[in-house]
């Protein structure tokens, strides 16, 4: 296959790479997968990468005889033995397209400038900061290699870590999973947007509301397990592929009120089959309704454009054109602060 490393390299070097990557968030969500593929999604998704939310991971490699996986975790200065499977399940996974993980021990050292597990994909940016270290390893042992290559190897192994993880290699606009309307688009790796963008949707604020700081206690990974028996699962997927196309003509035409009503029924919908699953749950809580609820109420009063989407958890990220940031975010924190434990002010970038 085409990310295949099949040279032979020299593995002569230690040394030590770092790279950091950003958060993002969907606008059109992936929810479900292939059953019988490896991270392959069941519908396209489009998301914004996040500026001031991101890990920043160190990885460090000294070679060895053995050729085995080795690795060492630490998180925030911490060795993080329960970080390990999943590590490590990532570097099978694509050991088999980067065969010289096997040649070195590493060592990882990781830390987020936001809670892990709480909503914010704090999979998609260390997982994507830890494929662009790798990718690093391969560029030093592979002078061609081009910068195209990079990126598009870079999320191909983001994805096999977690999906939303592939959108986090790039900035802006990103979309991964095979959409009709949208050039270059598949399942494999994401890539950015490829049409012109209304000026609007250029400089967006995302104020991101943790009401909710705690380890979310159903995974992402479970809830899309469990839309291979939804009831509802066929329509979902019906109607994301339907809203990226609404999307596509949204961006162009710069209508942010038709944006933001989208964004806010994608959100809806992903809770909606998280509720309506077997077993059902529910990530949101009492202040996520309320934030909703007085973000409503605000708009119908003040006519102002912010609306809302919500990740895999409790938390609520408010979108609204950089133009209005000074009287939002002023309102934000008077009418809304109560209601969190914490107030990011991130953008799209
Ligand atoms: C709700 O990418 O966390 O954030 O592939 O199992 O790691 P895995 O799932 P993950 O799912 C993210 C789901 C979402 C929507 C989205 O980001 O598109």
């Amino acid at each position: 296959m085409f990310f295949f490393y099949k040279k032979k390299y020299s593995i002569d070097s230690n040394g030590v790479v770092t790279r950091k990557s950003h958060s993002n968030i969907a606008l059109i969500k992936y929810w479900g997968k292939h059953k019988n593929k490896i991270q392959i999604p069941l519908n396209s998704s489009i998301s914004y990468s996040l500026g001031e939310v991101y890990t920043v991971t160190r990885l460090i490699y000294q070679k060895k005889k053995k050729r085995n996986l080795s690795v060492r975790v630490f998180f925030s200065g911490k060795e993080k033995t329960s970080f390990l499977p999943k590590i490590l399940e990532f570097f099978n996974r694509i050991s088999y397209y980067c065969s010289y993980l096997r040649d070195y021990n590493f060592i990882i050292e990781t830390y987020n400038t936001f809670p892990h597990s709480s909503g914010i994909a704090s999979s998609a940016s260390s997982m994507s900061a830890l494929a662009l270290c790798i990718m690093e390893i391969e560029k030093k042992l592979v002078s061609s290699l081009k910068e195209d290559f990079f990126f598009k190897k870079a999320s191909f192994l983001a994805r096999l870590g977690s999906g939303s993880a592939c959108r986090s290699i790039y900035p802006g606009l990103v979309v991964w999973g095979y959409h009709q309307s949208i050039k270059g688009s598949n399942n494999f790796y994401a890539t950015p947007y490829p049409y012109k963008v209304h000026s609007i949707f250029t400089k967006i604020e995302d104020t991101i509301l943790i009401i909710d700081d705690e380890p979310k206690k159903i995974l992402s990974s479970k809830g899309h397990q469990l839309m291979h028996h939804h009831p509802y699962a066929r329509e979902r997927f019906k109607c994301a592929n339907k809203n990226m196309n609404k999307l596509i003509s949204i961006l162009k035409i710069g209508d942010f009120q038709e944006f933001g009503e989208l964004i806010e029924h994608e959100a809806l919908t992903l809770h909606a089959m998280i509720m309506t699953s077997s077993p059902y749950f529910l990530w949101m809580k009492p202040n996520t309704l309320k934030v909703i609820h007085t973000v409503w109420d605000f708009r119908k009063q003040s006519k102002k454009n912010i609306y809302f989407t919500l990740d895999a958890g409790a938390n609520v990220h408010l979108l609204y054109p950089v133009q209005e940031k000074t009287s939002i975010l002023k309102w934000i924190y008077s009418d809304l602060f109560s209601y969190c434990k914490k107030i990011i002010e991130s953008f799209c970038l």
